[in-house]
């Protein structure tokens, strides 16, 4: 299965998404590899300062900011079981690419009654990728929610039946998030048993039954 996370609006957690979910279904003993896809190199960077810090290695982190990623992973996805693409920010073509590599579209997005989930423009390429890939599923994920917030809460529920739909498995703001990206770990590394970890858990479980 090829995963992209993909939003245009940065800082809504796609590069964070992307490596826990790397991270959780390698500890399940999958095959995974992530194909950093923003020029930026988050990812690549997060994976560098692992190996800086002699963490043990838990997936491949490939950078592929180019247009012709989707003729190029397939490739990569012959040989893991689920690859994950870590969105660019506001590049048409990549993004594009991006559309038409992926299995499965997850939007990241922060919870908020003021604007959009995701850009107009976002939504209009996934439709235009739907023309070569009629099957193609997206769900947005919320992510950041802030706690006991009720209009996050009612911004949700209000839109199960939104297109696309809108994931059970919610992400809160915590701080653990920002830890691992600072230090190359990942959430459940630096604490087990936090809410973080469980909930990326359940994200993990979720996302995969949606592909399945
Ligand atoms: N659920 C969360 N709780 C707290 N901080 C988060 C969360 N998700 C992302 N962040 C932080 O927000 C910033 C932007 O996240 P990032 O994953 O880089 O977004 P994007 O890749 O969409 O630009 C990073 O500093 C990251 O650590
Ligand atoms: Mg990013």
């Amino acid at each position: 299965m090829i995963v992209a996370l993909l939003n245009q609006k940065g800082g809504v957690g796609k590069t964070t998404i992307a490596l826990h979910l790397a991270g959780r279904w390698s500890r399940e003993g999958k095959r995974v590899i992530v194909i950093d896809a923003d020029p930026q190199g988050s990812a690549l960077d997060w994976s560098a300062q692992r190996a800086r810090e002699t963490a043990p290695r838990l997936f491949g982190v490939v950078g592929l900011a180019r247009d012709t990623l989707h003729r190029e992973a397939p490739d990569l996805a012959r040989s893991a079981d689920h690859v994950i693409i870590d969105g660019p920010p506001r590049v048409a073509g990549l993004l594009r690419s991006a559309l038409l590599a992926a299995d499965l579209v997850l939007i990241p997005a922060q919870p908020s009654p003021f604007d959009g989930w995701a850009s107009a423009e976002m939504l209009r390429l996934l439709e235009e990728a739907r023309v070569f890939r009629p099957g193609l599923a997206a769900r947005f994920l919320l992510n950041r929610c802030a706690a006991r917030t009720v209009i996050a809460r009612e911004t949700a529920d209000g839109l199960v039946e939104h297109d696309p739909p809108v994931l059970a498995s919610r992400i809160g703001q915590r701080v653990a998030f920002a830890d691992a990206a600072r230090s190359g770990r990942l959430v459940d590394e630096l604490a087990p048993d936090s809410l973080a970890a469980r909930e990326i858990a359940a994200l993990a479980a979720e996302v995969e039954a949606v592909a399945t």
